[in-house]
């Protein structure tokens, strides 16, 4: 890549979704980081926001949710409606402490590395059943047929919800995270009545589970009590939405943009395919490299000072963290994709109290996934351009056309 040397802060423009069409916009990433690591950009509604794109600077956001609330103004980068905000304010991405902890802490214990390898198998299961169905077709998409199938089923068998609801969960979800996108996203009112539909079926779900009573992962966290604060059906219902939406699309982002470099790369390719007990340390580099969500946003609660910027009571915050991952002050050789990198401490998952609850589980689905695929499959090819995601905030594709050769 070359220095960014001929661009101006005039030419900067990180909001306007088509600048991502053609993926990460590094040159005007690498200039932020360069010239002014705190910038001051223009949004629609006529007001402005703060861009953060070197790694130490989103660390520091990150780390001080007292100062940087994610609860004032939610993370998106665009002000919401009240009525939208005041829901969007009830989810755990959306709290602030006190309210964040007990919540944070009841769903977290269901998350460990313990409760993960016991989930191990499931997982197993539906990753071999989604690659050994693509099987059937020599000419596929990469996102329709594999990588969207994983993350929806894992959550939803998690949660032992019938199977028959899975294909309409994704779609709800579907719907909630690519508005910016014309063939995805629906209108405002559609996205909205998705949205309301699934905290409906969350809730009904938690009402029955608690009147039936069992052991599954539902009634667990209905049950449990932490801090004093126990799990409501109102609670659940919102977890329900954010835990199948925000495992949703990265996911599908992480494994299709992540098999999409492989692509690319017939050496890396190959020794995954050979020695698969050099992917988690390969998924790190695919987690870093195609960072699947641009950003979150934070809102001051007061006068602050960042990197030598005064930063004003109220002002919107935006984190990089598709920046964040390749700042030369970091990372070793950054524009490299390095499946053996050594000191990864990629922002892909966040950092600090909101950072990523499913992160291990990502990782376990990708992992796994990988692993049926080199099993199954003797060669993948593209063909044809895949088509990434009108988005300031989503890092993915929508298509991904390959020719599959099944061993
Ligand atoms: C590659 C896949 C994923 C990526 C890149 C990703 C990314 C993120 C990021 C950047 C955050 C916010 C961190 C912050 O604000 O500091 C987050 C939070 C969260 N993610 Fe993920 N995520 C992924 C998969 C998942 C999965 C599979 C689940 C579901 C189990 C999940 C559930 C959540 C939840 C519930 C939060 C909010 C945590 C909190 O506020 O305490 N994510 N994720």
């Amino acid at each position: 890549m070359n220095r960014a040397t001929e661009i101006t802060a005039d030419d900067i423009d990180v909001y306007s979704p088509d600048r991502y069409l053609a993926g990460i916009p590094h040159r005007e990433f690498s200039w932020l980081r360069d010239n002014q690591p705190v910038f001051w950009h223009a949004h629609p509604d006529g007001g402005g926001y703060w861009v953060v794109s070197r790694h130490a600077d989103v660390l520091a956001v990150s780390r001080d949710h007292s100062t940087y609330s994610a609860n004032k103004g939610f993370v998106m980068v665009d002000d919401l409606p009240p009525d939208i905000l005041g829901r969007a304010q009830s989810q755990l991405l959306g709290m602030d402490p006190p309210d964040h902890g007990p919540i944070r802490r009841a769903v977290i214990t269901h998350f460990t590395r313990d409760r993960l390898s016991a989930m191990q198998p499931k997982v197993h299961a539906i990753a071999r059943r989604v690659v050994e169905a693509a099987r059937e077709k020599s000419e596929a998409d990469f996102i329709e047929d594999l990588a969207c199938k994983i993350p929806t089923a894992v959550i939803c068998s998690m949660l032992e919800i019938p199977e028959d609801m899975w294909d309409q969960i994704r779609h709800w979800s579907d719907m909630q995270t690519a508005g910016s996108d014309p063939d995805l996203g629906g209108t405002a009112q559609d996205i909205e009545k998705a949205s309301m539909d699934m905290g409906l079926y969350g809730f009904e779900l938690a009402t029955e589970r608690k009147a039936r009573g069992g052991d599954d992962l539902i009634t667990q966290l209905l049950d449990s009590e932490v801090d004093g604060r126990t799990v409501s059906e109102m609670d659940f219902a919102s977890l329900f939405v954010q835990l199948t939406v925000a495992g949703n699309e990265t996911t599908r982002g992480l494994i299709s943009s992540g098999m999409l470099e492989l692509i690319h790369r017939p050496d890396d390719y190959n020794a995954l395919e050979t020695e698969p007990g050099r992917l988690p340390t390969a998924i790190e580099e695919m987690l870093r490299w195609t960072c699947p969500l641009h950003y979150f946003r934070r809102t001051a609660t007061r006068n602050a000072e960042l990197a030598g910027t005064s930063i004003s009571e109220g002002d919107r915050v935006v984190m990089l963290y598709s920046s964040a991952n390749f700042d030369e002050r970091e990372f070793d050789n950054p524009m490299e994709f390095d499946i053996q990198r050594a000191h990864n401490p990629h922002m892909a998952f966040g950092y600090g109290i909101h950072l990523c609850l499913g992160a291990n589980l990502a990782r376990l689905e990708a992992r796994l996934f990988f692993e049926e695929f080199f099993k199954n499959f003797a060669t993948i090819e593209l063909n044809g351009t895949p088509a990434r995601i009108r988005s300031n905030q989503i890092n993915g594709y929508k298509t991904m056309p390959v020719t599959l050769r099944p061993r």
